[in-house]
């Protein structure tokens, strides 16, 4: 963290490597294409034994390198902040739900945010997509974040053809509403806006390394999808799922568009794709996240154990179609990118996350040992007193929302969220609702042994509970305050022509 490597020396000996056959190579760094799934969960993917085909992206894992240990936050703001500052929630003060459609939040303006270090390496920077960072104030927005263009919507959901959220429309080109897309399904709309842009760079700016970070709308809720996608998945009888599989598919088709139009233009060769979901699935809207525990929204294991890949012509052969199980996590994406793909400079970022670069391209063990999964202290559990061993030092109050996991253990306290095993609606066998006994704050789990978290250890390990509550506590006090700010009435679409639009 925090070391600066002048470029990726892989890359460059691949580039070197490659020169001595076809002639002079300048080690430009390689286009960096990051596309987001959202609500996407862990059993969704084909790879996962899903009852969803993912051809295009079993591929590209197939090729690349699956990470199997992979963390992302249990809902969209969370993880979207992290991967744009490289910072937990404690440090940006985002530590309690989303960025809400009326509130005036976003992103810290003094944060650096991703885009702007590439841009700082000499990137051309796009979004197409759902940004979800604060809308409030134009400041917040993704063209001043550092992306040259955007075009997508800036809240957290809406409509997949009028692009309303509730009362006002939610789709920019630039910092322009436009209302001319109505009737398009953001998939697909979303998918040619990148080909678009693709072709121009390439035809205008070639020699221009290219940061596109695709964020689909796909799979979040509501539940819609062109007919001809769930035609496969006919025999689905839970219907919220199998519409959610038609999204899927459609997803998946427009990742194969993409990167066999990055692959027509010559892009392709010198790209690094990372594809990862923003959280866990959401179960009550046709996602699954079986065999883990919970789903999204909690701090189980379905909340944010997370569907993640690397795939490039890039990485060395012996990676390539590889499974990587080193503790990776959203945070991380910021430095590996910044600087083990781009070679900038992280002086001057104060980051939470590691460059796993040399983890993903040559199985190098993880430098993290530790992920905060977040401590949440507006989310408590009504009083309960359970005795904790407490030994000197002040202890972590367990009445707070909070999870840690360190090496193979994950301690979570509060209140999680709903605890069942949730098995796919189609597979003839009903939810496991645990008991547990009334008051139950603290949680224990050996995650490799156990990655459903079926056996609490809290009982028999109170050491290990014991440092992980002083380590919460640690965190805890270095926490910045929370913001979370009331909602703002000017917000509301009928003052912005019927629009979501910045309000101060
Ligand atoms: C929508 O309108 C914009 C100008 O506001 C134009 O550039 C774009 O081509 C139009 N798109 C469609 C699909 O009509
Ligand atoms: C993918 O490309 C095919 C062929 O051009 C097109 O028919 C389809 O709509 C595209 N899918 C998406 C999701 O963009
Ligand atoms: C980063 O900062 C340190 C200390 O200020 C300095 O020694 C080093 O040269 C800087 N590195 C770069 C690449 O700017
Ligand atoms: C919380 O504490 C209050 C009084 O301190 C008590 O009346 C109440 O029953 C407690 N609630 C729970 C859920 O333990
Ligand atoms: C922990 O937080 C709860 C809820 O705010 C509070 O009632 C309780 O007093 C706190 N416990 C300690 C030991 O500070
Ligand atoms: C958790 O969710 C499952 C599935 O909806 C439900 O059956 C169960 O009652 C919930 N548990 C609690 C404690 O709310
Ligand atoms: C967790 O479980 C794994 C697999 O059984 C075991 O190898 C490891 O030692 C355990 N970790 C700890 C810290 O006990
Ligand atoms: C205001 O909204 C209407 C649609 O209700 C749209 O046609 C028009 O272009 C918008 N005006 C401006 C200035 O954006």
């Amino acid at each position: 963290m925090g070391e600066y490597t002048p470029r990726s020396s892989i890359l460059c000996f691949i580039g070197l490597f490659l020169a001595s056959v076809s002639g002079p190579v300048d080690c430009k760094p390689p286009n960096i294409l990051f596309i987001l799934a959202d609500d996407y969960g862990f059993h969704d993917i084909g790879y996962h034994s899903s009852e969803i085909e993912t051809p295009n992206l079993n591929r590209l894992a197939a090729g690349g390198v699956r990470l199997e240990n992979y963390y992302v936050q249990p809902i969209c703001t969370p993880t979207r902040s992290q991967l744009m500052s490289g910072k937990y929630q404690i440090h940006t003060g985002l530590q309690h739900g989303n960025i809400e459609l009326e509130q005036p939040s976003c992103l810290p303006l003094d944060d650096v945010t991703l885009a702007q270090k590439l841009k700082e390496s000499g990137y051309a920077t796009h979004i197409v997509g759902k940004w979800h960072l604060g809308i409030y104030k134009k400041a917040c927005w993704p063209t001043r974040r550092g992306f040259d263009s955007y075009f997508g919507y800036l809240q957290g959901a809406e409509d997949y053809y009028t692009h309303f959220a509730f009362r006002g429309l939610d789709l920019r080109d630039n910092d322009d509403s436009v209302w001319n897309y109505t009737g398009s399904y953001s998939t697909t709309l979303f998918t040619h806006r990148a080909q678009e842009l693709l072709r121009r760079h390439s035809s205008q700016t070639p020699d221009t390394p290219l940061f596109l970070y695709l964020p689909y709308q796909a799979v979040h809720e509501p539940l819609e999808v062109p007919e001809q996608y769930m035609v496969p998945y006919a025999h689905i009888t839970d219907k919220k799922r199998r519409i959610y599989a038609g999204m899927v598919a459609c997803m998946d088709e427009g990742i194969g568009n993409i990167t066999r139009t990055m692959d027509q233009l010559g892009l392709w060769k010198d790209t690094v794709l990372i594809f990862s979901t923003d959280n866990g699935g959401q179960i009550y809207q046709g996602g699954n996240n079986w065999p883990l525990r919970g789903w999204k929204g909690s701090l189980w294991e379905g909340g944010m154990h997370g569907i993640g890949f690397v795939h490039s012509p890039l990485l060395p052969a012996k990676v390539q179609g590889t499974i990587n199980r080193e503790l990776i996590h959203v945070s991380d994406w910021f430095p590996t990118l910044v600087a083990g793909l781009a070679g900038g400079s992280l002086n001057g970022t104060k980051l939470d996350g590691y460059n796993m670069w040399n983890t993903i391209s040559r199985g190098d063990p993880s430098p993290r040992k530790e992920i905060l999964h977040n401590i949440d202290p507006l989310f408590q559990r009504p009083n309960k007193t359970h005795s904790m061993p407490v030994m000197g030092t002040k202890v972590f109050n367990e009445t707070i929302r909070a999870a840690i996991r360190s090496g193979d253990w994950k301690l979570i306290t509060g209140s999680p969220g709903n605890s069942s095993w949730i098995p796919p609606p189609d597979y003839g066998f009903t939810p496991v609702t645990p008991i547990e006994a009334p008051g139950k704050m603290v949680w224990l789990f050996n995650i490799t042994a156990d990655p459903s978290e079926y056996y609490d250890m809290s009982s028999q390990r109170p050491d290990v509970v014991q440092r992980l509550m002083q380590r919460l506590q640690y965190y805890y006090e270095v926490a910045v305050p929370v913001f979370y700010p009331p909602n703002d009435p000017r917000a509301n679409p009928k003052y912005h022509n019927g629009t979501w639009s910045n309000w101060e």
